[in-house]
């Protein structure tokens, strides 16, 4: 069983429910009368965006990307790489950038970058979750759902070796399961 790895429940599914959507109704009341574009970084993010986009009242569209992830590991290598682009042009959108976690900052800060270039007229950063101990770069999200502790966290969309995704709550992986 998937539960027997995880070591404490952080957030429960009723918990996840409840910060989705204040942030849904914070992202209703800022972007009123915009052109907003809610943007998922795969494949964390899934399960957030598809909560969060239901607890937005106002009209949104929506667009995914990938970008190269951990691999098996659980630090991040410092090198991003787009692996799936936007389907969608952002001249004069307004981007709302929905993460699952914002750890080093690093996938962040390259995404952000990559997609100033593209003349969008605004961006903005969401993360369900924020752990800010880590950061490597600078980087504040503009909306965040809870702060975690320096710990490796997974369920609902985040992932360690692809599985554990499907979680329907977040909770902190033992360690023996990634040191093997
Ligand atoms: P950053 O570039 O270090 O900020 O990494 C952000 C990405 O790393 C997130 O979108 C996650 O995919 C992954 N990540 C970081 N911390 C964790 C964790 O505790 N559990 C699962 N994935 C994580
Ligand atoms: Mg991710």
């Amino acid at each position: 069983m998937m539960k027997d790895d995880i070591a404490e429940v952080l957030f429960t599914q009723e918990q996840l429910a409840e910060i989705v959507k204040e942030m849904g109704k914070r992202i209703s009341k800022d972007y009123e009368g915009k052109n907003l574009v809610m943007i998922s970084v795969l494949k964390g993010s899934l399960i957030f965006m598809a909560d969060l986009m239901r607890a937005v009242t106002i009209p949104c569209s929506i667009d995914f990307l990938s970008v190269s992830s951990y691999g098996s590991g659980t630090t991040t290598t410092g090198e991003v790489r787009i692996l799936k682009d936007l389907d969608t042009s952002l001249e004069g959108k307004d981007l709302l950038v929905v993460e699952d976690i914002l750890d080093s900052g690093v996938t962040l800060s390259f995404l952000l970058k990559n997609l100033s270039a593209r003349h969008p007229e605004s961006i903005r950063l969401c993360t369900l979750l924020d752990k800010p101990e880590r950061r490597r770069v600078a980087i504040t999200p503009d909306y965040v759902g809870a702060q975690v502790p320096d710990k490796f966290i997974v369920g609902y969309g985040l992932d360690y070796a692809e599985k554990y995704r499907n979680l329907p709550y977040i909770g902190v992986l033992k360690p023996e399961i990634y040191a093997g």
